[in-house]
This record gives C-alpha cells, structure tokens and sequence, in this order.
C-alpha cells in the first residue's frame, strides 16, 4: 500500500466526549424503532432475553476487540486491520467502510422521515391522516428531501472535525436524550393501558425462544444497535487515548446502549397498548412508528402535539449521532488512506452516499432489503471475521490479546456467528421473494 502524506491525527478532548460519542452512535433508530417492533415481531421478553445474551456473551467481547484494534493502532479500519492482521486483512476494512455507507444510505432516508414529521408537528401540528401523511413523506419527492436535509445535517458536523463536530454534538445532544426519553417513560406509565403494553412487552413466549429466527434477528439486531461489525467503534477508538480502560468502555457503551433499548420499549408498549393499537405493531412495517404516534397522540390535543413533538425530537437526535458515526468511516478512510484533507473526504463520502440513497428514498420497500443484508447478515460477517482475527489469528496488538477475551472470541463467538451467518444467508432468498411480492 502506499503510503498517504501524514497528517496530525485528531483526538477527542475527554474520555467523556468519546463515550457520548460511541453511545450516541448506538444509540439510534435501531434501539426506539427497531428493538420495540422486533422484539414484539419475536415473542417479545422470549426476544430481550436472547439479545441479552447476545450482548454478554458475543458482542461484548467484540466490543472490546474493535476498541482494542482502534486504541491501539489510532488509524480507522482499512489500515487498522491491514496493520493488526497483516495486509489482507485490509479487505475486511474496506468492506466495512462500504457497509458503512450503504447503511447511512438508507438510515439517512429513515432520519429524514423522522426530521420531517418534527417539522409538520411543530409548524403545523399533527397530521389529519396520519397514515396518508406517512405515506407522502416515505416515498417520492419529500422522502428524497428528507434525506437530502439528513445528510446534509450529517456531513455539517463531519466536516466541523472530531472534537468541534462529533464532540460538541454529543455532549449537547446525548444528556438531553436521556432526559427526555426518562420523562416519556414516565409519562407512559400514567397512561391507561400502560399494564396491558408491559405484559405484552415483557411476557416471554417461550417457544419463541429456540426458533432461528428470533436468534439471527437478535443477533443481527444486537450487533446493528451496537454499531458493531463495521469498522465504526474501531474509528471512534482511533481518535482516543489509552488502553487501561477498555474493559470499563466496552461496559459502559454496551449497557447505555441496552438500557436506552429497554426503556424505548417501556414507551412504546403503554403508548400502542393505549391506543389499542398492539396488534399493528408486530405485523406492520417500519412505518408503525411514525404513523401511531400521530394517531394516537391526536386525541390528547395540544398536550399531543408537544409529546409527539418531543418523541420525534428524541428520534432526530438519536438518528443524527448514529449517522454521524457512520459517515466518519467513510470520510476517515478517505483522509488516512488518501492524505486528503477533512473537508474534501466529507464531500466525495457524502456525494457518494447522497446518490446510493436515492433508492431507497423512492421507494421505501428497498429498506427492508437493505436493512437486513447490509444491516444484519453483512454485520454478523464483519463480527465473524473480526472474532477469527482475534481469537484464532496472531493478531500484532501490542502487549497481545488477554487470554480470557481470545477464549470468548474463539470459542463462543466465532462458532455462533457462523451457524448464525448460514442462518440469515439461508433466509436471505425469502426476504428477496417478499420484496418482489409487494
Ligand atoms: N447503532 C445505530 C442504531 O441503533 C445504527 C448504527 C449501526 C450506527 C452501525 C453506526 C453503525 O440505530
């Protein structure tokens, strides 16, 4: 590989800043619109338990191992893994750098849906139908908008740089995330009904429990709400000092994380059980959301309107530290491997990223297509090929990987990811056929 003129690595101004920051990006849409619906789609507390294990078990370790590749070698994944594994290895970097932008191609769709109806609620309250309004701003002209606004937002704090862009936004932005979904949960509970959404939130369905099913999709999940599998915590370590603490990181970006997921579901579930809408949600698509919402919260008048206002806030804010997290892939693999300067890498990642998601931006089907290839299957193959690297290569990480991490990896992970790839890549052909269907 040649060698890229050098230029001053960024670095984060505090631990806290680059915690935020990797909460802020898992933290997103997976956890408030993804986790609720699987997890009512999979036989609900049968779903949190398996992802619970999940999390422990498999994605913990992998945690640590892309903080350690990040930390250690303070570059992002394409020259991360060329350097820990050797040179092939940068291959994996680069499929995870593409896998990045794909992702945001289509997330920045879904948070354009989501900046969107913020506006509608705010300038002109909630809309008479909610379900032709969604249907106007999923597809066509105003989806294309969204999304356009979305990654423009994105690229703005990209371009500001780690600590004036990334930083700055999470430290603001996370704190009153977290306030504000407290006082949603809150305010959940006083609703009627509330103990219906719970019951059926957290009532396991135990033959739900051993399908594959529910074990791909909370794998897939879990390593999609993490933001694992993709190159991007190893780019946020990169810019990070340190490695005493890795362990306590991990911890403490795994269980924000789970927590936030948690309490998304403690919203939720109250909110349809209310609004008698339980049974739209498991069978319905994404767009369950962003039309119960609406409908529910029009008959609680202006107290509606502001409640409403703030749970598609609470969305934004979560979408935009996810998608800002998985444009600096992009945008740092083109400063480190080509030497440009910030600015132009933000440029030629966002024009590229813009156009890819022009698809699914017209048409909303792709999102479910692309959410569980590039989303689930192709992230449970990045964390496969990390936990071989890992736990079966000689990887060159100095002072070597501990010895009970490499066991986890070789042993637990690596053996289950790889019964779980062949699982989602057998089911791949059925999710093709229901697109074609519809
Ligand atoms: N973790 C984010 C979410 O839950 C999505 C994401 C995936 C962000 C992968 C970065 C990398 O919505």
């Amino acid at each position: 590989m040649t060698t890229p003129p050098e230029r001053p690595r960024e670095h984060w101004a505090s631990r806290a800043g680059f915690l935020l920051a990797a909460i802020g990006s898992a933290v997103g849409l997976g956890n408030l619109w993804g986790f609720p619906y699987k997890a009512s789609a999979n036989g609900g507390a049968a779903f949190v338990l398996v992802y619970l294990l999940v999390i422990a078990l498999v994605c913990l370790p992998l945690l640590v191992a892309e903080l350690m590749i990040g930390r250690r070698t303070g570059k992002s994944p394409v020259l991360a893994l060329a350097q820990v594994g050797g040179p092939h290895w940068r291959w994996l970097g680069y499929g995870m750098t593409l896998n990045a932008c794909v992702i945001l191609a289509f997330y920045s769709v879904v948070t354009g849906w989501t900046l969107l109806s913020t506006f509608h609620t705010l300038l002109f309250g909630l809309p008479a139908d909610p379900e032709a309004f969604f249907g106007q701003i999923s597809q066509g002209g105003w989806a294309i908008a969204g999304h356009l606004l979305a990654m423009l937002l994105t690229a703005g704090v990209i371009a500001l740089g780690v600590r004036g862009g990334i930083e700055r936004l999470s430290l603001w932005f996370m704190p009153l995330l977290f306030v504000l979904l407290i006082g949603m949960a809150l305010w959940a509970t006083t609703l009627s009904g509330a103990g219906e959404g719970y019951r059926f939130y957290l009532q396991p369905d135990l033959k739900e429990l051993l399908r594959w099913p529910t074990l791909t999709s909370a794998t897939g999940h879990a390593f999609f709400s993490l933001s694992l599998g993709l190159g991007a915590i190893i780019t946020y370590a990169s810019y990070g000092q340190g490695t005493s603490r890795l362990r306590h990181e991990a911890g403490t970006i795994a269980v924000a994380d789970t927590s936030v997921a948690l309490v998304g579901g403690l919203i939720t579930f109250p909110l349809v059980a209310h609004f008698n809408l339980l049974g739209n949600l498991s069978d319905s698509t994404i767009g369950t959301l962003f039309v119960a919402i609406p409908k529910g919260m029009a008959g609680l008048g202006g107290l509606g309107r502001l409640v409403a206002l703030v749970f598609f806030m609470v969305l934004v804010i979560a979408a935009l530290t996810s998608a800002v997290s998985l444009l600096e892939v992009g945008t740092a693999a083109l400063i480190d491997r080509r030497g440009w300067p910030r600015r132009k890498a933000t440029a030629w990642a966002v024009a590229a990223i813009t156009v890819i998601g022009l698809l699914p931006a017209s048409d909303s089907r792709w999102i479910d297509v692309l959410y569980t290839v590039f989303g689930e299957t192709a992230l449970i193959f990045g964390g496969l090929l990390l936990a071989v690297l890992m736990g079966w290569g000689q990887p060159s990480i100095d002072g070597g990987v501990p010895v009970l991490l490499r066991r986890l990896l070789r042993w637990l992970a690596t053996p289950l990811l790889l019964v779980l790839l062949v699982q989602s890549l057998l089911h791949l052909p059925q999710v093709f056929a229901l697109f074609l269907q519809s």
